[in-house]
C-alpha cells in the first residue's frame, strides 16, 4: 500500500477564470489571479491498494462519485507507470460545493496527496498542471498569496499555468467570507461555463480579461489597493453579467448576496479599504485591509439572510500533512 495525506486551502479569483479554451484538456480561456486564503482547508488522504478494483471516493465522510478522481488519479499513474486503484477520503472544514472554491482544494490536496504516495516528487509547476486537468480553478490552489494563472496559447496547454506572484506576508490581505447559503449549488461550474458560451458577448469577455489581468498583476505589486479593488469588482460583475446574459441564464446571487454588495460598496465609498468578490455560488467574499477588518464584519453580520462570516489570511500553498499516513 502507498498512501499519502496532503492539506489544500481554497482560492478565491481576483480576475476571474471563467470559459474554456480547451474542455478536453480542460484549458482556460482566459488567465486569472487568485489568493489563497488560509483559515479554510481540505486534508485529502489517498491510498493506493492493489487488492481495490477501482478507485473509490469519500466526501466529507460519504461515497461520492469518483469519476473526476479517477480522471485526475489516471494522469499521475501513467507519470508511475501503474494501474493500482485508490481509496480516496477528503474532507472539507467548509461547506462543499457551494461556491467556496471546494473544488480548487480538493484537486490540489488531491494531487499533492497522490504524488507523495506514489513518491513522484513532482515540481510545483507539473503538480499545478495536474490539478488543473481536475478543475481549473485547482491550479492556482498548489501556490499561497498571490497566484496568476496563465490562459497559455499552446494547444497541448503546456503554456497555462499557475506561478506564485506574491507571497502573502508581503501584503497581508484579509478576507472576510460571508456565506448567505450553505448548501451545494444547482448548477456547478463546468456546466455553467459551457453555457455562457452562448452569452452574445462571450467574445468581448475573452478579449477584454488581458487588460485585467495586466492592471491587477501591476497592482498587486505595487500594493495598491484601490487600483485592486476597481480591476477585482470589475471583473467580478463582469463575469456574472455573462451568466446573467447565457441562454438559459445563470444567477448565483440570492437576496442577501445583493446587500451585501450595496453594503461593502458604501463602505468603501465610505472610505474603508475593502471591496467585494463572488464566485459560482451566493457567497460574497469582502477582501480588505487588516485595519479595515473589524468594520467590515460588524457591518455585514447583520444583514438579512448572512447565515455565518468566517475570517481568513492569505498563505497556504498546498502541501503533504507532515506525520499524517
Ligand atoms: O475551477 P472551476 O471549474 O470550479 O471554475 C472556477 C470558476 C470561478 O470560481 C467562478 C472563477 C475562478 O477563477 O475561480
Amino acid at each position: 500500500m502507498q498512501q499519502a495525506t496532503a492539506i489544500a486551502h481554497p482560492n478565491i479569483a481576483l480576475i476571474k477564470y471563467w470559459g474554456k479554451r480547451d474542455s478536453r484538456l480542460n484549458l482556460p480561456a482566459v488567465g486569472s489571479l487568485s489568493i489563497t486564503l488560509d483559515a479554510l482547508c481540505t486534508r485529502t488522504r489517498v491510498c493506493f491498494d492493489s487488492t481495490l478494483g477501482a478507485d473509490s471516493f469519500l466526501l466529507d465522510g460519504v461515497g461520492a462519485d469518483a469519476r473526476r478522481v479517477t480522471a485526475c488519479l489516471d494522469h499521475l499513474r501513467e507519470a508511475a507507470r501503474i494501474d493500482t486503484r485508490a481509496r480516496v477520503e477528503s474532507s472539507n472544514d467548509f461547506p462543499t460545493a457551494a461556491g467556496l472554491a471546494s473544488s480548487a482544494s480538493g484537486f490540489a490536496a488531491l494531487v499533492v496527496a497522490a504524488d507523495a504516495a506514489l513518491g513522484l516528487g513532482l515540481p510545483a509547476e507539473k503538480l499545478s498542471m495536474h490539478a488543473r486537468r481536475g478543475s481549473g480553478s485547482a491550479a492556482r490552489s498548489i501556490f499561497g498569496g498571490f497566484v496568476e494563472m496563465s490562459r497559455g496559447r499552446r494547444q497541448d496547454g503546456t503554456d497555462a499555468v499557475a506561478r506564485p506572484l506574491l507571497a502573502a506576508e508581503d501584503w497581508p490581505l484579509e478576507v472576510v467570507i460571508v456565506i448567505t447559503d450553505s448548501d451545494a449549488k444547482s448548477l456547478g461550474s463546468s456546466a455553467a461555463m459551457m453555457s455562457t458560451e452562448s452569452a452574445p458577448y462571450y467574445a468581448a469577455w475573452v478579449r477584454s480579461s488581458h487588460p485585467d489581468l495586466r492592471a491587477a498583476r501591476e497592482a498587486v505589486l505595487a500594493h495598491d489597493f484601490d487600483a485592486l479593488a476597481n480591476v477585482s469588482v470589475h471583473s467580478c460583475l463582469k463575469m456574472h453579467a455573462l451568466m446573467m446574459a447565457a441562454r438559459p441564464p445563470v444567477m448565483y446571487w440570492n437576496a442577501a448576496t445583493v446587500a451585501c454588495v450595496r453594503r461593502i460598496t458604501a463602505l468603501r465609498e465610505a472610505g474603508l479599504a475593502v471591496f467585494y468578490t463572488i464566485d459560482a455560488g451566493p457567497q460574497v467574499k469582502a477582501i480588505c485591509q487588516p485595519e479595515a477588518r473589524d468594520a467590515v464584519e460588524h457591518a455585514l453580520h447583520s444583514i438579512p439572510g448572512v447565515a455565518e462570516l468566517r475570517r481568513s489570511g492569505l498563505g497556504g500553498a498546498a502541501h503533504v500533512a507532515e506525520g499524517a499516513a
